[in-house]
């Protein structure tokens, strides 16, 4: 988002910049060659911007931050997906110290009928395979264990969520889903 936010203000600067030279320069029946110019130099930019600014539209609806703590707890109950986007990022940070092998989190996405059974096999898989059982073709997807500050990601496919379905997201480190978890949403 910042680096967005910082090109948008850029080519924004720039467009600024472009409408100031065109104000100072000759009147254009003098000088019509180099007043094309600049206006194309500020098509340009506000071309620029009309990008960036698409950029930020698509990139803040299809993305969802969860925070997780040295207290067993997420931030929230809810990850909303658009259904406009294709794919939907979902971002977990640990913002406690303690390592991934004592308070270790993750987020694991699937039906809601299914989180029970895959928590019970999630437990014997292990800290090596981040508490997921591999190939769990129940697991509609998942992030790594992290734990001590770390940050992770997962990518949704959203066509692979059914619009009116019943998702739940939960940590499955061992004794963490009954605390850790909450709804996964497609909206419009
Ligand atoms: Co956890």
């Amino acid at each position: 988002m910042k680096l967005y936010l910082s090109l948008i203000t850029a080519a924004a600067l720039s467009l600024t910049a472009c409408s100031q030279q065109e104000a100072a320069a000759p009147a254009p029946a003098q000088e019509p060659a180099a007043s094309a110019e600049v206006a194309e130099q500020a098509s340009e930019a506000a071309a620029e911007v009309t990008e960036a600014a698409d950029a930020v539209a698509v990139d803040s609806e299809c993305v969802a931050v969860v925070e997780s703590n040295d207290a067993m707890q997420f931030n929230t109950r809810e990850i909303l997906v658009k259904s406009s986007c294709e794919q939907f990022t979902v971002t977990l940070k640990h913002t406690g110290s303690l390592p991934k092998e004592a308070m270790g989190h993750n987020i694991v996405i699937t039906k809601a009928s299914d989180k029970d059974d895959v928590l019970k096999d999630a437990t014997t898989a292990g800290v090596e395979h981040d508490y997921v059982k591999p190939n769990d073709e129940r697991v509609i997807a998942h992030t790594d264990l992290i734990g001590d500050g770390a940050e992770t990601q997962l990518t949704l496919n959203v066509a692979d969520l059914a619009k009116d379905g019943d998702y739940a997201f939960f940590c499955s480190f061992p004794g963490h889903g009954a605390l850790m978890n909450g709804v996964v949403k497609v909206v419009d």
